[in-house]
């Protein structure tokens, strides 16, 4: 589903960056506002988007310069990078032939980070690059001072994150082939009404090796905008992404209808509204703050918020990075360290219906597809509040141009009516106290549109020193065609591998899983991870009327495999990140703990395909020693990959993770059993976890707080008259 979306909206953003690279005489791209409308993706209006390139409300971007070490590639590094690639050998030879995965900022090492503060000349840049050359993947690091470049050694599988023109031309590809256009014809769909999504293959064995593949589905876009909804249920084309050729077309169900287009319409503007009024509408409702927010954002990139302090960045393939978090000690008033860096590393999104048309569909979003390329532009007001401020991305694209990626995140402060904390005396004291405090936290937010489904990623900072990652799905269910219109048609033993949704379509049962890199550093580097076992002790019979109570009992993993955990309610641990060489008054080490929400563990076979190339998610918690390459958890070539370089493989090799720099992964999983009312665009469903301070704080951090008061807040004459 979601790698469906991704491919989607992939496909519109290559058909959107084709589209500017071809008509901007500009170096750099702006994103359009408007996509989803104005990109149709039928196929008779070639070139048919009109992109209308908007200026960027803050900036162009084009004179920016980094002043962090973190800060992303500017776009005259993108360029500069750009002439060095394109002049060094071989590629000087071809400068045609060259694609460019991805050119990122190569971060300095961890230490010079640490070392570094504002004042100070910022550490060399660096760029690292990811190309593919007549058919081979090249690794490069690129020195700016020198202009020099490196090779990088490269994994033994896989292949680079498809880029946006991969996507774009895969669509494309199969209309080359006049069985394929007969096939379209023989199933009642005019050519002009054909949309179609980039699916990437998976891997399944020695014939899904040595070139890359992909496969095309399409449907039909008569009479909807919810294309999705409208499967040509069955047909599958195999593609090679390189040289385009189909390498063969597979229609196993020609006789399964194509669903009816109405119903499927999700836009405001186009929807029926006459009906609307069963439910009286609510009140506009928005968030005020007549003095502006609380936080600034210095150099574009530096966030600084009731007392924390991190970087933010847009990042192609993670989506988000947060780095350097520090949080000031209320008591002190130090800055102390929390996190290095954090962000979402890979996502696993497998189907469950193993046959011909669905079985490949295991979709890996940030490594295959780009989390943050796919990243659209925020919706004011409605993505994010009236108070939201938006940073913009800037990426390079396929022939190493930078384009701007308008509003990509946005950054604001939340107030939901939530409590920090609150006591009230009950009148048998006779102290009548009444002591509450209002919850206001700051939220750094990205949503991913990977082609059919959305994905919301929170970093949300609290007061009291706790940090939610927050993820939400919504967009449009990846669904399947078939002949019922009902249940009572379905027969007793038929497997649906989903629920009938509407008539002729199934939304087909599929898992989500997102994977966390979390670099913890609390109050320094090395740290130690610590499972607080709870366990029941029984009571010996004579020293208490009770049989048994709850035991904590502390136990330091030190090694990789005693920090491999799966979730279990009856064996349940705290997952605690401690510094063992900082203690608290009274002596607790330091900490912060990771405390998982709502989540769920992969049920495929470990030796299933998808999941080797999964690996990462058989645990939800790993921890490994801090590693500058270990970063993307299904490895750094994730498409084809084999599953030779996951997480998994690192965290065998049991290496010694106590009293050292550390990294927790977290992975949060969710099983999708599609229902009617994820039918024809699906409520966002949320689940987070949380990195809480543990015996971090001397005690609660937000004691000090103050109230809220009347006299401080707006004036709002229409409350006021409700
Ligand atoms: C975006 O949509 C709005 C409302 O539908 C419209 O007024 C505006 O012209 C559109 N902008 C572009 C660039 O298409
Ligand atoms: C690239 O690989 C394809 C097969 O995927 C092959 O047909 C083509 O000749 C190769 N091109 C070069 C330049 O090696
Ligand atoms: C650039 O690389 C070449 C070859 O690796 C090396 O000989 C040269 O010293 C490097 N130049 C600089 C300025 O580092
Ligand atoms: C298939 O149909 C498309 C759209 O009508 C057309 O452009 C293309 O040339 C056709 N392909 C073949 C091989 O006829
Ligand atoms: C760092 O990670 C890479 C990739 O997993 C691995 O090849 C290398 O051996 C690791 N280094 C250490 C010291 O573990």
């Amino acid at each position: 589903m979601e790698p469906r979306s991704l491919l989607r909206l992939l496909f519109l953003l290559l058909a959107a960056l084709v589209l500017l690279l071809i008509h901007s005489t500009r170096s750099y791209l702006h994103d359009l506002p408007n996509s989803s409308s104005t990109l149709r993706p039928v196929l008779n209006s070639r070139p048919r988007p009109t992109i209308t390139t908007t200026v960027s409300s803050q900036s162009s971007h084009e004179s920016d310069v980094p002043h962090h070490p973190l800060d992303p590639l500017t776009i005259q590094e993108i360029n500069t990078a750009r002439s060095i690639i394109l002049s060094y050998h071989p590629f000087s030879s071809s400068p045609s032939s060259l694609i460019i995965h991805s050119l990122v900022l190569q971060e300095p090492d961890k230490p010079v980070v640490l070392s570094w503060h504002p004042g100070l000349p910022l550490p060399p840049r660096h760029a690292s690059t990811i190309i593919r050359f007549l058919n081979s993947s090249y690794s490069l690091t690129i020195d700016f001072s020198t202009k020099n470049i490196t090779s990088n050694p490269l994994p033994s599988s896989g292949y680079p994150t498809m880029t946006i023109e991969d996507m774009n031309s895969a669509c494309w590809a199969p209309l080359s082939d006049s069985n394929f256009n007969a096939t379209i014809l023989g199933r009642g769909v005019r050519l002009s009404d054909l949309a179609c999504l980039p699916i990437s293959s998976g891997w399944f064995g020695p014939q899904d090796e040595h070139r890359r593949l992909i496969k095309v589905q399409c449907y039909s876009a008569e009479g909807t905008a919810n294309f999705y909804m409208r499967p040509i249920e069955g047909l599958t084309v195999l593609l090679d992404l390189d040289t385009k050729q189909v390498v063969h077309i597979s229609d196993v169900s020609p006789d399964i209808p194509i669903p009816k287009s109405s119903g499927t319409e999700y836009r405001f503007d186009s929807l029926s509204l006459k009906d609307n009024h069963k439910t009286k509408p609510l009140n506009p409702i928005s968030l005020e703050q007549p003095a502006g927010p609380s936080f600034e954002i210095e150099n574009g990139h530096v966030v600084r918020w009731a007392g924390w302090e991190f970087h933010l960045k847009p990042d192609p393939r993670a989506g988000v990075v947060v780095s350097a978090v520090r949080v000031t000690d209320p008591e002190t008033g130090e800055k102390r360290r929390v996190m290095y860096k954090g962000f979402t590393s890979e996502l696993f999104v497998p189907y469950m219906d193993p046959t011909d048309a669905w079985y490949f569909k295991t979709y890996m979003d940030a490594g295959e597809y780009g989390f943050g390329l796919q990243a659209m532009p925020l919706v004011p007001l409605n993505d994010c509040p009236r108070n939201a401020k938006y940073m913009d991305g800037v990426f390079a694209a396929a022939d190493g141009r930078p384009y701007v990626r308008q509003n990509m995140v946005c950054l604001f402060e939340s107030y939901g009516g939530d409590i920090g904390w609150r006591h009230s005396e009950s009148p048998i004291t006779g102290m009548g106290i009444r002591e509450a405090r209002p919850k206001v936290t700051l939220v750094a937010r990205m949503a991913a549109s990977v082609a059919n489904y959305d994905y919301i990623v929170d970093w949300e900072f609290q007061t009291d020193g706790l940090i939610r990652v927050k993820a939400g799905l919504s967009g449009i269910l990846m669904v399947k065609g078939t002949p019922y219109v009902n249940m009572n048609q379905v027969p007793k033993n038929e497997e649906m591998y989903g629920t009938l949704l509407s008539e002729n379509v199934v939304g087909v049962i599929h898992d989500h899983y997102i994977t966390f890199h979390l670099d913890m550093d609390v109050d320094g580097s090395e740290n130690s991870f610590v499972k607080v076992k709870l366990e029941r002790e029984e009571t010996d019979q004579k020293e208490s009327p009770r049989v048994s109570y709850l035991k904590a009992t502390r136990h330091v993993a030190k090694s990789e495999k005693e920090a491999q955990v799966k979730l279990n309610l009856y064996q349940p641990s705290e997952l605690h990140v401690v510094n063992p060489s900082k203690l608290t008054r009274v002596g607790n080490p330091v900490g912060y703990k990771l405390v998982p929400a709502g989540t769920a563990a992969t049920l495929m076979d470990p030796q299933d395909p998808p999941q080797l190339r999964a690996a990462f998610t058989n645990n939800q918690l790993w921890v490994t020693p801090y590693n500058k390459s270990e970063e993307w958890a299904g490895g750094v070539f994730v498409y084809q990959s084999k599953g030779e370089d996951t997480l998994a493989v690192w965290s065998d090799r049991d290496r010694s993770i106590e009293n050292k720099d550390i990294v927790l992964w977290y992975t949060l999983g969710f099983h999708h059993v599609p229902c009617q009312e994820d039918f024809p665009i699906m409520p966002t469903v949320y689940s987070s976890f949380d990195l809480k301070p543990v015996n971090f704080f001397e005690y609660n951090p937000i004691l000090k707080s103050p109230p809220n008061l009347e006299k401080d807040l707006p004036i709002c004459n229409a409350a006021a008259s409700a």
